[in-house]
């Protein structure tokens, strides 16, 4: 059985009808140009967004779980997030137990080891940079051990190290868990780490599938409205615009 399926899928005015199913162990990359829907699609999946259609995991449509069983199925990591909280990292990552209502410190040690914020624990995140901010967002939804994590641009910010360790780890959720959704703008990555993906243009589905099916130059021209070179067969793959 699939993992999650979706079907038509839609907003208005900013998500047309969209479906596509995802198995068990795999990492999907949303891909496309800004404003093409990408974070709609995901708040849909989190369930912060009203739409119409069908989300099913397992067979159950999300719709009809509470909140908090599907806070613990889907984790959501927000786009750019910055704080100017005077929570210290530790309490932040804590707060990734919400859905659980404990504060499992093994879950969350681990989820500090995982993100490598764990040299930072005492410091109120405020004072972190940009990008070490983002892994401490992303340890704390890795500290509800969520079977799908939901993760919205969350190498935008990172150096190239933790871009290629976090994707790593992105990729190692989805087999430990189940499923790991993320967007990004970053095709060499998106086609090295992701075993599917789902190209969006102006709140359409352009193509759906592996990185060959999809990154091909004519689907990435129309919807980037440039011409771009492709060499999927290159260690790693190349994908540039002319
Ligand atoms: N809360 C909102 N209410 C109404 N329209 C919105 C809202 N949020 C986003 N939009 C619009 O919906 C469209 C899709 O936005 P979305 O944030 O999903 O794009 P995206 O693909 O994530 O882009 P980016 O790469 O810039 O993050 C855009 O045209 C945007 O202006
Ligand atoms: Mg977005």
């Amino acid at each position: 059985m699939d993992l999650i399926q979706v079907e038509n899928l839609s907003v208005s005015g900013r998500l047309q009808p969209i479906s596509f199913t995802l198995k068990r162990g795999e990492m999907l990359g949303v891909i496309g140009p800004n404003g093409a829907g990408k974070s709609t699609l995901l708040q849909c999946l989190a369930g912060i967004q009203p739409y119409s259609g069908r989300i099913e995991f397992e067979g159950r449509n999300l719709a009809e779980l509470k909140q908090r069983q599907r806070a613990r199925l889907f984790g959501y990591l927000p786009q750019a997030q910055q704080s100017a909280w005077a929570l210290r990292v530790e309490d932040v990552v804590a707060l990734g137990r919400l859905p659980w209502g404990d504060e499992d410190t093994q879950k969350i040690e681990a989820a500090m080891r995982l993100a490598d914020v764990t040299q930072w624990r005492k410091r109120p995140v405020a004072q972190l940079s940009g990008g070490e901010q983002a892994r401490v967002w992303l340890a704390r939804v890795l500290a509800g051990e969520p079977n799908v994590l939901l993760a919205d641009e969350p190498i935008a910010s990172l150096d190239l190290k933790h871009q290629r360790t976090i994707m790593e780890l992105l990729r190692s959720h989805s087999h430990w868990q189940q499923a790991t959704i993320l967007s990004l703008h970053d095709l060499s990555l998106a086609a090295r780490y992701c075993d599917k993906l789902c190209l969006m243009a102006e709140g359409r589905l352009l193509a759906f599938g592996s990185a060959a099916e999809v990154l091909t130059p004519e689907h990435l021209s129309l919807a980037f409205g440039v011409d771009v070179h492709v060499d999927l067969d290159s260690q790693p793959p190349i994908i540039l615009p002319r």
